[in-house]
C-alpha cells in the first residue's frame, strides 16, 4: 500500500503512519515514508510498521505532503534498501509503487549506461530515475512524472513527491488506487482502511488515470492529460469495525463475527414467507449457459463449493484457479457466465482471468466483499457478500460469507429453492453462534499442537472445506497440513499417516457418511488420531478420539458450520505456538501481482 496526504495543517507524518498501520495487512515485510519539505526526508526499515516507527527521529518531521509504503516483496528480498520510497540520484523525487514493472531490466540498463546509480534490487527504483532524466531534459514536474509512467510496462499504482512541493502525483494501471477527499487534506491509498479515520468520501481511479493531489484540490486526468469527470462515493464501513474490540487478534474477532456477517449477507435476500431467494445485485443478470468460477486461495475453496451447488442443480459448472485460467485454451464463449470469487476484488490473478473472460465476450460477475473494488468495476455484475472489513490475513468470515452468497447465487441461477433450504438459511446465523459458544476446539488444539502434520478429509460439499481447513492450518501455524477429498487419502497420502498425524474428518449425515467412515477406519487402523467434525455424533463416536459437533442443518449448509470448528482449531494451535496470527510470515491479504 502507498498513501499520501496534503493537509492544510497537522502532522503529515502521523497521518502517514496511521495509514500504513491501516494497510499493513496488505504487506508487512518493510515500510517507509518520505516527506517533502525544502528537502526530502526519507525513512525506511525492514520489518513491520512498528520497526519503522521505532526508527523515526524524535521530534517532528516537517513537510506538507508525503508518501508511505508497506511492502510485500516481489523483486528483491525484504531489506532497508529495498523498502520504499525510492529516490533519484539528486534527492529531488521520492516514489512508492505497488505492482510489477515488467520492463524494469531494460529501463535499468539504459539508466545505468546513462550514469544513474541504483541502491536497491527493486523494479520500482527505475521510476525516480526516469523522472530525474525527464526533469533534466527540461520537463516540469507533472510532465516528468507522466513521461516516466508512460515508459512503464506491467502493473502499477505509483505515487511521487518532490522536494519543495505540496503536490503528490499518482497514476494507476492494474493496481488499486483510491483517493480520499477530506476536510483538512486529501489522501491517496491502495485501499480505504488507510484513511477511513479521516474521510469516508472516495474517488476510485481507473486504469490509465493520473491524479494530482494538492492542498487546493484533486485533479484526475487521463493518460493524455485531459481532465476526467469523477464521482465521489461514500464508504459505508464503520471505522470501528476495523478495530480489535478487545480480542487478542483480528482473526479471532472475525471468527466470532460470523453470525453477524452471515445475517448481513442474507438480509433482504431470503423471503421466508414466500420461500424465495432474490438477489437485487443480480437483478439484470440473464444466464442460461455454463458457469465458470475463477478464484485463488480461500476464495477458490468457496468457488469449488459454488460449482458443486450449481452442478447439483443441473447447471454445468467448472471451477478454475485464476492463475491457470486461459480463455485461449478452454471453451469459453458469449454464453458462458464467468464468476470471479474474490474477497478483496483486487487479486491480480483473478483480475487477469476476469479481463480475459470479458475480452472474449463472456458475461462476468464479481462475487466480492469490496464495493468499488477492481473486480466489481471490471465485471458486468457484482454480488456483494457483505462481510464487513476483514483485517486478519487468513480469511475467515469472508469465507463463510462467500459460502452463503454462493448458496444464494446457485438458487438464483438455477431457480431452485425449497422451503427447507430457506428455513435452514434462516437458522444458520444462530447455529453458527452455537458452534462458537460450545466448541471444544481449544482442547483439540492443546492435545495436538505438537503433531508432525495434519490431514483433513471430507466428501461432497465437505471436500472444499477439507482443503480450506488445511490451508488455514498452514497459513497460521506454519505446520504441514493437507486436505483431500476423503476417498483420495488411500490413493497415496495414506503413506504419510502415523500416530503423530491427526486426521480431521468431516462426517455429514447426508448419505456420504458410510463411505467417509470407511476412510476414517482406514486411518484409525494406522494409529492416526481422528478428530471428527460431525452433525451425527452417534455415527462416529466409537471411531473418533475427539468429536467436534455441529448442529443439524440442510446438507448444503453443513460445511459452513464444520469449517468454523476447523478455523478455531487452527487459531488455537497457532495461538499456543505463539505465531504471528494476523500477519503470518511471507503472506499478504491481497496479492496484487500475478
Ligand atoms: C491471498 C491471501 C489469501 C486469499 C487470496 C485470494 O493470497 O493470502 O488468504 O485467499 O489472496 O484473495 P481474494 O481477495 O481474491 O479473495
Amino acid at each position: 500500500g502507498g498513501r499520501s496526504h496534503a493537509p492544510d495543517d497537522g502532522d503529515v507524518l502521523d497521518v502517514l503512519m496511521t495509514g500504513l498501520s491501516g494497510l499493513e495487512y496488505r504487506g508487512y515485510d518493510s515500510a517507509g515514508v518520505a516527506l517533502a519539505d525544502s528537502s526530502l526526508s526519507v525513512h525506511k526499515r525492514q520489518g513491520e510498521v512498528s520497526a519503522l516507527e521505532d526508527a523515526l527521529p524524535d521530534g517532528s518531521v516537517g513537510g506538507r505532503a508525503g508518501i508511505g509504503h508497506t511492502r510485500w516483496s516481489t523483486h528483491g528480498p525484504p531489506s532497508d534498501a529495498n523498502a520504499h520510497p525510492h529516490t533519484d540520484c539528486t534527492g529531488t523525487v521520492a516514489v512508492v509503487h505497488n505492482g510489477i514493472i515488467e520492463n524494469y531490466q531494460v529501463l535499468r540498463e539504459e539508466l545505468e549506461t546513462a550514469g544513474h546509480t541504483f541502491e536497491s534490487e527493486t523494479d520500482t527504483e527505475v521510476i525516480p530515475h526516469l523522472i530525474e532524466d525527464a526533469l533534466e531534459a527540461g520537463a516540469d514536474r507533472e510532465s516528468a512524472f507522466r513521461r516516466a509512467v508512460n515508459q512503464l510496462e506491467g502493473s502499477y499504482a505509483v505515487a511521487a513527491v518532490f522536494c519543495e512541493s505540496e503536490t503528490v502525483y499518482a497514476a494507476r494501471h492494474e493496481s488499486p488506487l483510491v483517493l480520499g477527499i477530506g476536510e483538512d487534506g486529501h489522501y491517496l491509498a491502495s485501499d480505504v482502511p488507510a484513511f477511513i479515520e479521516y474521510t469516508d468520501r472516495v474517488i476510485y481511479l481507473d486504469d490509465g488515470e493520473f491524479a494530482t493531489v494538492s492542498p487546493s484540490g484533486v485533479v484526475v486526468t487521463d493518460d493524455e492529460g485531459t481532465v476526467v469527470e469523477t464521482s465521489i462515493e461514500t464508504i459505508e464501513w464503520d471505522p470501528e469495525d476495523a478495530g480489535k474490540s478487545g480480542y487478542d487478534h483480528y482473526m479471532l474477532k472475525e471468527i466470532y463475527e460470523q453470525p453477524q456477517a452471515i445475517r448481513k449477507c442474507l438480509r433482504e435476500r431470503v423471503n421466508e414467507m414466500e420461500g424465495t431467494i432474490t438477489v437485487d445485485d443480480l437483478a439484470d443478470l440473464e444466464s442460461s449457459g455454463p458457469v465458470q468460477f475463477v478464484a485463488c486461495g480461500t476464495s477458490y475453496h468457496a468457488a469449488l463449493y459454488g460449482a458443486q451447488l450449481l452442478r447439483e442443480r443441473g447447471i454445468p459448472a467448472q471451477c478454475f484457479l485464476a492463475s491457470e485460467y486461459d480463455v485461449d485454451s478452454i471453451p469459453v464463449s458469449e454464453e458462458t457466465l464467468v464468476v470471479g470469487v474474490t474477497q478483496s476484488g483486487e487479486t491480480a490473478d483473478t483480475m487477469s482471468a476476469l479481463r480475459g473472460a470479458n475480452r472474449v465476450g463472456a458475461t462476468t460477475v464479481a462475487l466480492t466483499n469490496v464495493v468499488g473494488s477492481s473486480a466489481a468495476r471490471e465485471c458486468d455484475h457484482a454480488m456483494y457478500i457483505r462481510a464487513g472489513p476483514e483485517i486478519g490475513v487468513a480469511a475467515t468470515k469472508t469465507f463463510a460469507s462467500q459460502q452463503v452468497a454462493l448458496a444464494l447465487f446457485s438458487s438464483v441461477i438455477s431457480g431452485e429453492c425449497s422451503q427447507a433450504f430457506v428455513e435452514a438459511l434462516r437458522d444458520l446465523p444462530d447455529q453458527v453462534q452455537s458452534v462458537l459458544d460450545n466448541s471444544t476446539a481449544r482442547e483439540v488444539a492443546q492435545t495436538y499442537e505438537d503433531a508432525d502434520a495434519y490431514f483433513f478429509i471430507g466428501r461432497g460439499y465437505n471436500a472444499p472445506v477439507a482443503l480450506e481447513g488445511a490451508l488455514k492450518m498452514k497459513e497460521i501455524t506454519y505446520k504441514h497440513a493437507e486436505g483431500f477429498a476423503a476417498g483420495e487419502l488411500k490413493h497415496g497420502p495414506l503413506a504419510l499417516v502415523t500416530d503423530r498425524t491427526p486426521v480431521f474428518a468431516m462426517v455429514s449425515d447426508d448419505g456420504t457418511a458410510a463411505k467417509t467412515l470407511g476412510n476414517v477406519k482406514e486411518v484409525e487402523a494406522r494409529d492416526a488420531p481422528v478428530v471428527a467434525v460431525t452433525d451425527s455424533r452417534e455415527t462416529v463416536d466409537q471411531y473418533a478420539d475427539f468429536v467436534l459437533e455441529v448442529p443439524e442443518t440442510h446438507p448444503v449448509l453443513m460445511p459452513i458450520l464444520a469449517n468454523i470448528q476447523l478455523q478455531l482449531v487452527s487459531y488455537w494451535i497457532a495461538n499456543r505456538l505463539g505465531r504471528s496470527i494476523d500477519k503470518p510470515r511471507n503472506l499478504a491479504k491481497s496479492v496484487t501481482v500475478e
